[in-house]
């Protein structure tokens, strides 16, 4: 009987043991997790040059950036579609932020965003073209400069417009020169194109057209902030001058193609979304909204090994997102509109 009593008691004792030290295992575990994810935040902070205000608003990123690096670990670990996400530089910003404060700059409404239809297309010079290449890519035809960084600065339609521009001039006079952005957001103000508020390539391309060209990044560097134009002549010098631009046909794949076969185009689109936000590599297939609210050029097309069809798209968000700053992304999309609205309103200009 009290041998029983002991033995009953012991099994008591091991249970409570075995839980006790279950509860401790698992609070440590939870532990070194928490102080892992701080210490890669400390880490991505350094990298990415973040301060914080105070100790408050840091904790706030952090679990901001904790909530992104999950989901972005566990799309990753999931069924594969075909392209990755990445922490980046974005990854202290909630989705809401991101399309608040980053993309919001370009459109605020789609009728002002410069949406054509096939018979408002005056002229789209490339209509007829056939017998396009599977496969084109205009940096390996040494059309397009180095990715650049548009920063805290919602001039993304100042860097498809000027990457328009070195695509056709160094096709036409076989040099590539980097051209001013900062000119554009300086310069090139008016209802429509707002400097870091916004703006329009196609506005753009018409202001290029009219004030006789473009100055080289050099001699107008970007500033990521709004300036006063400067009116210095050897400042303001042309290095590069088209004579007007063109619209491609609205929701039609195959006129953009037709377009980029030719030449770099800017291109209209919705960056807003999460997997957009986080986008590294392969293919880009996620969920978009097409809200025309981001403007980047299209430097080429193809096909991957396994039949993927896909765009090449150039950004301004540094190198440190997507493909070194590139992103393919799908082509041929069930809606006309394209994925991420791309086939909505591209533009480009003509010499
Ligand atoms: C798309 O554009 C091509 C050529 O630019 C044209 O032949 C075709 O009819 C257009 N498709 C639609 C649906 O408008
Ligand atoms: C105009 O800019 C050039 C190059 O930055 C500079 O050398 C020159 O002094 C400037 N001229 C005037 C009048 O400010």
């Amino acid at each position: 009987m009290s041998s029983k009593i002991l033995c009953s008691s012991l099994l008591f004792l091991t249970i409570i043991l075995g839980v006790w030290s279950c509860l401790v295992a698992s609070f440590r575990v939870t532990f070194d997790y928490e102080n892992s994810m701080r210490l890669r935040h400390q880490q991505w902070m350094a990298h990415h040059g973040k301060v914080y205000a105070d100790a408050s608003e840091e904790d706030m990123r952090f679990n901001v950036f904790k909530n992104n690096v999950e989901r972005i670990e566990t799309f990753n670990a999931g069924t594969d579609k075909g392209y990755k996400l990445g922490v980046n530089k974005f990854a202290d910003l909630t989705n809401d932020e991101f399309r608040e404060l980053r993309v919001s700059g370009f459109v605020r409404r789609d009728e002002e965003s410069g949406l054509v239809s096939a018979s408002e297309s005056k002229h789209f010079r490339y209509a007829d073209a056939t017998n396009l290449p599977s496969a084109v890519d205009w940096r390996e035809k040494g059309a397009v400069t180095p990715i650049k960084d548009q920063g805290d600065c919602g001039s993304c339609w100042a860097f498809a417009t000027v990457a328009a521009v070195e695509g056709i001039h160094q096709l036409q006079t076989g040099n590539l020169v980097s051209l001013s952005e900062q000119q554009l957001v300086d310069c090139n103000r008016n209802r429509k194109n707002t400097g870091c508020n916004g703006g329009y390539p196609y506005i753009a391309f018409q202001f290029i057209a009219q004030n006789n060209g473009l100055t080289t990044e050099e001699n107008y560097p970007y500033k990521a902030k709004d300036g006063v134009c400067k009116a210095n002549k050897t400042v303001l010098k042309a290095a590069a001058a088209i004579s007007g631009y063109e619209q491609v046909p609205s929701e039609n794949e195959t006129a953009l193609m037709q377009a980029v076969a030719h030449q770099p185009v800017a291109v209209s689109i919705d960056g807003g979304d999460f997997d957009f936000q986080f986008y590294k590599k392969g293919v880009f297939a996620g969920k978009c909204k097409v809200e025309l609210n981001h403007a980047v050029a299209a430097v080429g097309y193809g096909i991957t090994g396994d039949g993927k069809k896909y765009w090449v798209i150039k950004n301004s968000w540094g190198t440190t997102w997507g493909e070194n700053g590139y992103m393919k992304i799908q082509r041929d999309y069930a809606d006309k509109r394209g994925l991420c609205g791309l086939a909505k309103a591209a533009s480009y200009p003509t010499i």
